[in-house]
């Protein structure tokens, strides 16, 4: 069943249990106040025959009395069955509805003992509610009078009207129902429709369009939903574009170095036998010797990336001269450096007290800081390592380049795995995007912290605090 029909059925039956309750009532009531109304008639009625008949006593008016009687038989027919008097002395005036015979009801009249209201039933089988009075004139009894009503009238009254109020608060519910599934229906629709255009969204992303996405325009959950799904969406597609981006890099960073390998092979096994200069066979060496290291850090790094996955990238600290460190690791680059006529700075300041670190995964942040420095800059570039004592718990050590600079944009994603800034539309960058990533953990792992700034065409300096060693 739809969400759609559900909705709507739901609705239905809700209202349909507040129509019921409000008609029930409603019906109630009215039955009972219009039971009370006709009862009060009655004792208005009653109460102006005696007040006429007490009028009648005083004078001694006895025709009065009788056409008083006949007036109130006719006007009241047939909701009135007798009405009669019956004087001090046993005289018994009286009329009956419908001619029916005469001392069936005069023994009532005459029955003075019990002149208060009363309930019995007639030979015809109707239910009579009677009521009397004693007159009184000047303090004197002057006879009793007594009304007999029709119950069953009076019941027929209530019944018919109740049927009449019964029929009318039916066609009013089932009104009221119908417009209410109407707006139930609207309403679901108004709400499904979004649901509706997420799910096939969501069916197309499934089978693999990326460039989905959902125009909802509205303010309530559904909208927040449909934005939270385009957000989604659009970052499965920029992943998407990472992972393609890898695999090139990937396939890149693999094939170039054995390209160079296999070609510098070749022609060391070629020189075999035509006497190949040593110079140039150390050339040789060398470049198949740098690109097994080129090989080796690629796949360090990829090792490094599936252990800070699992969480078990460890450090082991020790105190640590930062100094050592830097110095150790210009001097690897100098070489590299000076062929790009590129200056390598160390500014160390002398008094820098001993970090507590593991050497080995520092050394690896500033090789990576480095190497991208190297990377992206022209030459002529400075490069500039420096550290300082900030307080005495924590030291910065900065890296700054002369270089192209990363856009204000990029910033924030450098960090993340596998992130490449664009340079061009064909131009591939030249890596795999994992550098910093594993940079960041190492310096998470060690309590600190990294950050970034650039400006494109001038420079990057990338920023990192390691902590002081503290002797316990
Ligand atoms: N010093 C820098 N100057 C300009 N851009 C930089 C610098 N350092 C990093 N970047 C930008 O940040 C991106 C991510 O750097 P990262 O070191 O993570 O990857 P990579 O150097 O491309 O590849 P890898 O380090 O895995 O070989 C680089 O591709 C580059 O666009
Ligand atoms: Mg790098």
């Amino acid at each position: 069943m739809s969400l759609r029909i559900k909705f709507t059925l739901l609705i239905t039956f809700l209202l349909a249990i507040i129509i019921a309750g409000i008609s029930v009532s409603l019906f109630f009531t009215y039955k009972q106040l219009y039971r009370a109304q006709l009862e009060q008639n009655r004792q208005k009625i009653f109460k102006d025959f005696n007040y006429t008949c007490t009028e009648a006593v005083t004078v001694r008016d006895e025709i009065l009395i009788v056409n008083t009687i006949r007036s109130l038989i006719e006007t009241h027919r047939p909701s009135i069955v007798y009405a009669g008097y019956v004087s001090p002395t046993g005289i018994i005036l009286s009329s009956i509805r419908d001619n029916l015979r005469q001392d069936s009801f005069n023994y009532r009249i005459f029955k003075l003992s019990r002149p208060a209201d009363d309930n019995f039933m007639s030979e015809r089988s109707e239910e009579i509610f009677e009521m009397g009075l004693p007159i009184m004139v000047k303090g004197e009894y002057g006879g009793t009078v007594k009304v007999g009503f029709s119950q069953d009238y009076l019941n027929k009254q209530i019944e018919d009207t109740v049927v009449l109020l019964a029929k009318k608060i039916g066609i009013v519910s089932a009104a009221a129902l119908l417009v209410g599934i109407l707006f139930a229906f609207i309403l679901s629709a108004h709400l499904n429709k979004p649901i509706k255009i997420l799910s096939q969204a969501a069916v197309k992303l499934g089978e693999g369009d990326l460039t989905v996405q959902v125009a909802v325009d509205r303010n309530d959950e559904l909208g927040k939903l449909s934005n939270t799904f385009n957000e989604m969406a659009r970052r499965v597609k920029e992943i998407d574009e990472l992972k393609d981006s890898f695999v090139s890099s990937v396939s890149h960073e693999l094939r170039s170095p054995l390209a160079a390998i296999d070609g510098y092979c070749d022609f060391l096994l070629d020189g075999l036998d035509k006497n190949m200069t040593p110079d140039k066979q150390k050339k040789a060496l060398e470049i198949i010797r740098d690109s097994t290291v080129r090989l080796t850090n690629f796949i360090n790094n990829i090792l490094d990336l599936a252990k800070i996955k699992a969480g078990r990238l460890e450090i082991k600290p020790i105190p640590t001269d930062m100094k050592d460190i830097a110095e150790e690791i210009m001097q690897l680059f100098v070489p590299l450096a000076a062929r790009e006529s590129k200056k390598l700075v160390v500014d160390i300041a002398p008094d820098l007290p001993r970090i507590y670190v593991d050497p080995e995964r520092v050394k690896q942040v500033i090789t990576n800081l480095l190497g991208n420095s190297l990377k992206f800059t022209p030459s002529e570039a400075v490069i500039t390592i420096s550290a300082v004592q900030v307080n005495d718990r924590i030291i910065e050590i900065s890296l700054s380049d002369t270089g192209v600079g990363i856009p204000q944009a990029d910033l924030p994603k450098v960090f993340e795995k596998f992130y490449q800034v664009k340079e061009g539309a064909n131009k591939k960058p030249k890596g795999t995007g994992l550098g910093l990533a594993i940079v960041a953990e190492i310096v998470k792992l060690h309590g600190g912290n990294i950050t970034v700034e650039s400006t494109v065409g001038k420079g990057t300096t990338f920023r990192f605090t390691m902590p002081v060693w503290r002797q316990v």
